[in-house]
């Protein structure tokens, strides 16, 4: 019996695809391998062992499916951690910081803000461009940047989920390692890995459930040397050297982010997924941009097609917003309000967001603005 389910523009967790919803639930209560006869084929997911053969060729799968799907480059490792994204915060300067160098951060949003927070807690932090000033409503250009030229790396944030801003390529830096938060935007399109040295996303929006940390990375990044007061568990090499098995890893979660993987590649991979991200964002801007009562909070050129955010504009804006809020869950559209720090309304409209979905959105909207607008 199929349920009738709310439209979910979650920032994430997020929706993933009902395919995935249904072979997750099936693998709960068994896994059914086909071609694997091994008894632990026979039982659940969530009791299997990460020793097993059946979870090493789910595993080395969802590895393979990072390269294949995802664009990472053959030659990079591929790690599946815990900690979330806000670990690999710290994880990079510990591991990555040069004696005598600066890590060097682009400044874009809340995210990018605790990354540098961590950065300063280790060691020489600069910051090089920053659209703060502006309460984040674009990207700034790399053509205004500091120079970082002698930095340990740069790190950038590609999406910022709570502000609706995203680079639309990823920067070239030269010789000098980019280091990409792309928690909220990787396998929305295609994107050109081969200028990222270390990227790192949390599952929780286009990858999977919360509780599984994708990080890849060039292996000549990974050999430089931690310093002695780093932990094991906080070592790159570490998760490197034991094929990210060091301690007991998400097991479930990796099973749903390889699913996640094999239905992108089902649908005819990240570039037909970008086509329809692209056609999905674009009816929601252009509804904005027609609007007199919606004011889009990214500027343009710096649009998110993941996460979509805009206030509503004159008199009594605060109750307006909850009044569009209140009928918005109504009618079905769950998860719409914006992030305590931009306020308004946030559409976030990941893979899996169905298009139909934008469309029942952008008909509210329509109508919300001509009843009460
Ligand atoms: C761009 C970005 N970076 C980092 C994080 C933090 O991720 P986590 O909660 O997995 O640590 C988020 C969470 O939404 C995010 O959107």
């Amino acid at each position: 019996m199929s349920v009738a389910r709310p439209y979910n523009f979650s920032a994430g967790p997020a929706i993933l695809p009902t395919s995935v919803f249904e072979e997750t639930a099936s693998a709960v209560r068994q896994l059914n391998v086909p071609g694997d006869d091994s008894l632990e084929a026979k039982l659940s997911i969530l009791e299997i062992s990460h020793r097993s053969k059946t979870f090493d060729a789910i595993h080395n799968e969802a590895i393979s499916l990072v390269h294949d799907v995802l664009g990472v480059p053959a030659d990079y490792e591929v790690l599946l951690l815990q900690g979330g994204a806000s670990l690999q915060f710290a994880m990079v300067p510990m591991n990555l910081a040069v004696p005598g160098k600066s890590g060097a951060y682009v400044d874009t949003g809340a995210w990018s803000a605790k990354a540098i927070k961590e950065s300063k807690g280790l060691g020489e932090t600069v910051v090089v461009g920053s659209s703060k000033a502006s309460g984040y409503d674009h990207i700034p250009s790399p053509d205004g940047w500091a120079d970082y030229s002698d930095a340990s790396y740069l790190h950038v944030t590609s999406n910022n989920t709570i502000y609706g801003t995203e680079f639309a390529e990823l920067p070239q830096t030269g010789d000098v390692p980019l280091i990409v938060d792309l928690s909220s935007n990787i396998g929305s399109r295609p994107m050109n890995f081969e200028r990222v040295a270390l990227g790192y996303a949390g599952a929780q929006k286009n990858l999977g459930p919360s509780g599984v940390t994708l990080v890849f990375a060039r292996k000549d990044l990974l050999a430089r040397q931690a310093p002695g007061y780093v932990p094991t568990i906080l070592r790159y090499g570490t998760h490197v050297e034991k094929n990210s098995l060091f301690n007991t890893p998400n097991t479930f979660g990796i099973l749903v982010l390889r699913n996640v993987l094999r239905w992108v590649r089902q649908r005819g991979g990240v570039e037909a997924v970008g086509a329809v991200n692209a056609a999905k964002a674009g009816k929601l801007y252009a509804a904005l941009d027609a609007s007199s009562l919606y004011v889009p909070h990214a500027k343009d050129g710096s649009r998110s097609t993941m996460n979509v955010t805009w206030t509503l504009a004159g008199e009594g804006e605060g109750d307006k917003t909850k009044a569009f809020l209140t009928a918005a869950e109504k009618a079905g559209l769950s998860g719409l309000k914006g992030h305590r720090s931009v306020g308004g309304v946030r559409a976030s409209i990941y893979n899996a967001f169905p298009e139909d979905g934008v469309d029942a959105l952008v008909e509210f909207m329509r109508e919300f603005e001509r009843t009460q607008g």
